[in-house]
């Protein structure tokens, strides 16, 4: 028997992201767990307005998104404990800058750099729906083929009931390996 449980938003775990945009000329970092996929080429990344980095984000309209691993996550959850409006935390990774201009972080698995295509208001929240342009992976995480392996890369997840992070699991099964034996 289901109990209901107001309308509360239960769709975790989601991977955890750091956010890299240029603030004022500097990069600024944040962490991020709301996050979505928008059909093959999209993403969108759902922030309170009054982020620091949102200022930047809708300044130059680029971002980038730093898949969270094990390795990156002390930095990242630095990352999401201050803001940059308070603290410079333009140091806190080391990171590139290409011709796209978001700033990236070295030491992450992946990252997407992303242009904003559009900007969905809610009460408080301003959800960036962006466009992938470039997506850069360390090599250790592809498999033969060049695609991403993620039982090596390991995603850190985010859940908000107990505000935690969760390793990713064991395996169960190919994708439609169950459904075509019925
Ligand atoms: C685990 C975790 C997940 C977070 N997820 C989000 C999120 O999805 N959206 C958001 O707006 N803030 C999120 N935050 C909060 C921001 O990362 C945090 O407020 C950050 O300091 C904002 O930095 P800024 O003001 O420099 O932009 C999260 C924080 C933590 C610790």
């Amino acid at each position: 028997m289901k109990k209901q449980i107001k309308n509360t938003l239960a769709l975790y775990p989601t991977p955890l992201v750091v956010v890299g945009a240029m603030v004022d000329g500097k990069p600024n970092w944040l962490l991020a767990g709301h996050v979505g996929i928008i059909g093959h080429d999209r993403i969108m990344i759902s922030l309170a307005s009054s982020h620091y980095t949102n200022q930047g984000i809708r300044e130059t309209g680029k971002l980038s998104v730093n898949i969270v691993d094990e390795n990156l996550l002390s930095k990242a959850d630095r990352a999401g404990c201050v803001s940059g409006a308070k603290e410079d935390k333009s140091s806190l990774f080391d990171y590139v800058i290409d011709d796209f201009g978001a700033p990236m972080i070295g030491q992450a698995p992946i990252v997407m750099e992303c242009a904003v295509d559009d900007i969905y208001l809610t009460d408080g929240f301003e959800s960036y729906i962006c466009k992938i342009n470039r997506t850069f992976a360390e090599e250790h995480i592809l498999g033969p083929e060049g695609k991403i392996n993620y039982r090596i890369l390991k995603p850190v997840l985010f859940e908000m009931p107990t505000y935690g992070y969760l390793r990713t699991g064991d395996v169960i099964g190919g994708c439609t390996s169950f459904g075509k034996k019925q």
